[in-house]
């Protein structure tokens, strides 16, 4: 099994980023866990801060599976909406904090519709509970 774990912007700053918010643990950090909590897996991982690059990434992984957090382009992106929507990969998006609890603006993930699934609020764990969907 190969899954590639996408994160979004910003995401290369967790551990200082808004700790209150999401947490202390680096995306090294949660990378570094998933290795070891899924030895049979193949990961693959890539974070960029552009929407382009997500959607490469998509368009073009072997992967058997994506996992990905798009963050904030997950409530403006149509294009990485439609890079989802274009593959046959499936896609199970996750978010550390719990965007329904959050502003207004975060309450709608114009990716959702379109991913296998969706897990959010359960900080790190989120990516653990992702990658155990697709196995
Ligand atoms: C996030 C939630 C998004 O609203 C935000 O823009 C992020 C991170 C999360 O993991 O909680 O950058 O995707």
């Amino acid at each position: 099994m190969r899954i590639l774990v996408i994160n979004g912007p910003n995401m290369n700053l967790l551990g200082s980023r808004q700790p209150e918010i999401y947490g202390s643990a680096t995306l090294a950090d949660i990378e570094a866990n998933l290795v070891a909590s899924f030895p049979d897996v193949d990961f693959a991982f890539i974070q960029s801060n552009y929407e382009g690059a997500i959607i490469d990434a998509i368009q073009t992984t072997d992967a058997d599976a994506i996992v990905l957090n798009a963050a904030a382009y997950t409530h403006t992106s149509l294009a990485i909406a439609d890079a989802v929507a274009a593959v046959d990969t499936p896609v199970i998006e996750v978010h550390l904090s719990n965007i329904y609890a959050r502003e207004e603006i975060r309450r709608r993930s114009l990716i959702a519709p379109v991913c296998r699934g969706s897990i959010c609020g359960f900080g790190p764990k989120v990516y653990e509970l992702a990658v155990a969907a697709c196995l």
